[in-house]
């Protein structure tokens, strides 16, 4: 098992989880340490000592702060980064701007998170527009073999691909790199849904080069939840407009997602506090401690009850990981797991489905250890027991 994390590094305690409860579910919505907490609740006492003096005079300043930190942890420019509550918002914005006509194809994986889809779905139909579908298994062979699926099903009618930087479903990690340079070859426009990827795999915005990208920092960055980055190529700056547009709609591209109606900016003003949490440790180190953690204890709990755990190949696996189930589900079945798993054994562990079949998606973050997916093993052979009694 992969070792606790290093002396000096913020265990357990620094986080205000429940501690009766195994929580497995880090990708589910992250978990805001209680350091970064206490400084969204400073942020939220300063606002309301003025609410008009912090709001109109202090926060744009204060915004470009937080839009430098986050463009260097994205190892970008601050230009190109606007702000949005999650990656949902950021999805839309750019598919309900996407042109599309009849005929026209959006390509995406059988991977896709199926929030994303809906709203696919709306445009697409709204439009007459197409969507082809890669079917990439949970453990591919290989990175190109991914990015060879995906550019089979682009053509000259694509409008737009959409890939997990890290998708929920399995927690492959997709060829962006590769995928984002083919469709640039093309012409093609390409956003990356990377709602899992900051603070769980390295992001280099500018050796990307999407055309555009969503990342949440409520997940592995672990700042406050409805904190997120929405990153537009310099082409599409003058033309990507906030769903929700404001006083400030006709300023340009940043001052247009800045104001976009009266909010609580403290979630989004805490993100330095929450990159500076994980400073000292180092994210590579964090990186590989949390994906050695997360590819144990999924090994360990297949083994435990006879199944696999996918292994994808090098750079294509991270923090979140599969487990098979012994048995067949429906999604409520799924649903009923994970509910018993929470009430009767406090594990929190989300039961996923790709391709018709559901797997166990554990995660790892610097408060677990090796016993909190023993016991998630131990809870899923009382569970066969019982289900064997039952039969
Ligand atoms: C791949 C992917 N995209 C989008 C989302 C939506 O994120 P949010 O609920 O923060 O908007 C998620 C959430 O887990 C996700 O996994």
């Amino acid at each position: 098992m992969a070792a606790d994390p290093a002396p000096g590094w913020p265990g357990t305690s620094a986080w205000a989880l429940d501690p009766d409860v195994s929580y497995l579910n880090h990708g589910g919505f992250g978990a805001t340490p209680r350091c970064v907490q206490a400084d969204q609740l400073t942020w939220r006492t300063a606002l309301e000592r003025n609410p008009t003096g912090f709001l109109v005079h202090q926060l744009p300043e204060l915004l470009d702060g937080v839009r430098r930190e986050v463009a260097d942890f994205l190892r970008t420019g601050p230009e190109g980064i606007v702000f949005v509550d999650n990656a949902t918002t950021g999805t839309q914005t750019v598919i309900a701007q996407t042109r599309l006509g009849a005929g026209d194809e959006i390509v995406v994986t059988d991977h896709c998170y199926p929030a994303v889809l809906a709203q696919l779905h709306r445009t697409a139909a709204a439009a007459g527009a197409v969507l082809r579908v890669a079917s990439v298994p949970v453990e591919p062979p290989s990175r190109s073999w991914v990015t060879e699926a995906v550019m089979a099903l682009v053509s000259g009618r694509t409008r737009l691909v959409i890939i997990d930087h890290v998708a929920s479903c399995s927690g492959l990690v997709f060829p962006v790199d590769q995928i984002t340079a083919e469709c640039r070859r093309l012409g093609v426009a390409v956003l990356i849904d990377g709602a899992h990827a900051p603070g769980q795999v390295p992001v280099d915005l500018d050796r990307l080069a999407p055309d555009f990208w969503v990342g949440n920092l409520h997940k592995w960055v672990c700042a406050p939840k409805a904190t997120a980055a929405l990153y537009a190529a310099p082409r599409w700056r003058d033309q990507l407009l906030p769903l929700v547009g404001s006083h400030r709609l006709t300023e340009g591209y940043q001052a247009a997602f800045d104001w976009t109606g009266t909010r609580d900016p403290s979630a989004l003003l805490s993100v330095p506090a929450a990159l500076r949490f994980f400073a000292a440790a180092g994210w590579p180190a964090i990186w590989a401690h949390n994906n050695a953690l997360a590819r144990q204890g999924a090994a360990l709990i297949a083994k435990s009850v006879g199944t696999a755990a996918p292994d994808p190949p090098d750079g294509m696996a991270a923090a979140m990981r599969l487990a098979g189930l012994p048995w067949q589900l429906t999604d409520a079945h799924a649903k009923e797991l994970e509910r018993r798993l929470l009430e009767q054994e406090r594990v929190v562990v989300p039961v996923t489905s790709h391709a018709g079949a559901h797997w166990l998606r554990v995660s790892a973050q610097l408060y677990n250890s090796p016993g909190d997916y023993e016991r998630l093993a131990d809870a899923l052979l009382r569970y066969q027991r019982e289900r064997a009694h039952l039969v």
